[in-house]
């Protein structure tokens, strides 16, 4: 007998499916994954072959994509899985996108920071950017790449170059932060981590994630120690996962469900679900910081509306501050690269 007990299992593992990837109806999109032979990319075009929003699902990496693709193939699911290998099928793997995810590029080990990464992503990032510039000038991007702070003003810029940039379809991916610190405070309270929202605005790396604990709902309350305890471990999170694989990479798979979550929201939005809420790393106007991640609410052209920052408690306004310095030097970062790159007579 089906017992009230099971009922309610399956009621709220149902409404736990709606909280993160509430995706029901179907759409004709093309889908591409920039990387999608790696850690992220593997798991992230295995979610995405899930989803009744995906009609072709387009895998693009330097190594081994036509195996993931051959593998992610036989799943039951309507998505036409094309896999492309190597720089001269690029064009190919993103004409007719209309989101594309870009996790290609290295991983962190123990001691580096993400801007450490700068030098082999920044190039890895630009040259994806360029590629979707010419193939897909009107796709969403998604860049998942570390340094986030950096790679974003990158492909922005990149975009500009070619005079295809539309600021309401550029995100970078801080999904994460979100995620973890849902988690997080579900650990401390007991409360069910799939009804917690916690906005996190800023950036994404060290004191430029700056997670919104005034503004958790259902609203929370913490001792001062506990919040700064709290809000340090949402900060170092990712430093957390990096050492514990010991050498092994970063977050793989809570990044391809945060990522899967971002994805299916933006696709949710653009087939017209109103209400659609979510933070990411864009341009903004709504700080002192050209880019910034607040909440936004999404529609059919990706950003509809830039939510902002709302009240922020003293202990957040604060860290906005001691953010802004770190983040504008990113941004910057990432800028010079792209003048850089022109004046060596790179292809824009
Ligand atoms: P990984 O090394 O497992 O996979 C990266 C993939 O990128 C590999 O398959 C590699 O072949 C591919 N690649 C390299 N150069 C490429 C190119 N020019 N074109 C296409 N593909 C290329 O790494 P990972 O663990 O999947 O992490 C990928 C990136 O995501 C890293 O930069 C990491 O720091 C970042 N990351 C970001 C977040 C976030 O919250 N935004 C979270 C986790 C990881
Ligand atoms: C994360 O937050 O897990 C990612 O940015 C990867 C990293 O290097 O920490």
């Amino acid at each position: 007998m089906f017992s009230r007990v099971m009922f309610s299992r399956v009621l709220r593992s149902a409404v736990s499916i709606a909280h993160s990837f509430c995706s029901s109806s179907q759409s004709n999109t093309k889908v591409a994954v920039l990387g999608a032979s790696g850690g992220i990319g593997q798991p992230l075009s295995l979610l995405l072959k899930k989803s009744p929003l995906v009609s072709q699902l387009s895998l693009y990496d330097v190594v081994h994509t036509l195996g993931v693709a051959a593998d992610l193939s036989h799943i039951e699911t309507r998505a036409q899985v094309t896999g492309y290998v190597g720089p001269e099928q690029l064009p190919e793997a993103l004409k007719g996108s209309e989101v594309v995810l870009i996790p290609a590029g290295v991983p962190r080990k123990p001691g580096m920071t993400r801007d450490d990464l700068f030098d082999i992503n920044a190039s890895i990032v630009a040259t994806l950017a360029d590629a979707c510039a010419r193939n897909c000038p009107d796709a969403m991007l998604a860049v998942i790449t570390n340094p986030v702070n950096s790679t974003v003003p990158i492909v922005s810029d990149i975009l500009k170059k070619h005079g295809v940039y539309n600021s309401k379809r550029v995100f970078g991916v801080t999904t994460l932060d979100i995620v973890r610190a849902n988690s997080f405070v579900a650990e401390l309270t007991g409360l069910d981590p799939a009804q917690v929202n916690v906005p996190v605005v800023g950036g994404h790396a060290g004191k430029t994630i700056i997670p919104l604990l005034s503004q958790c709902t259902p609203k929370v309350e913490f001792t001062e120690d506990t919040l700064a305890a709290l809000t340090h471990r949402i900060q170092e999170a990712g430093t957390e996962v990096v050492k514990a694989k010991a050498g092994a990479g970063s977050a793989t798979l809570s990044m391809a469900y945060a990522g899967a979550r971002f994805a299916l929201s933006l696709l949710d939005a653009m087939n017209g679900k109103e209400g659609v809420k979510e933070c990411a790393f864009v341009r903004s106007e709504e700080g002192e910081c050209t880019y910034f991640s607040t909440p936004l609410l999404l529609g059919t052209n990706g950003v509809k509306r830039n939510l902002g920052l709302g009240k922020l408690s003293a202990f957040e306004e604060k860290l906005v501050a001691e953010a802004s310095k770190e983040l504008k030097a990113s941004i910057r970062k990432g800028e010079d690269f792209v003048r850089q790159r022109a004046t060596e007579g790179e292809p824009q």
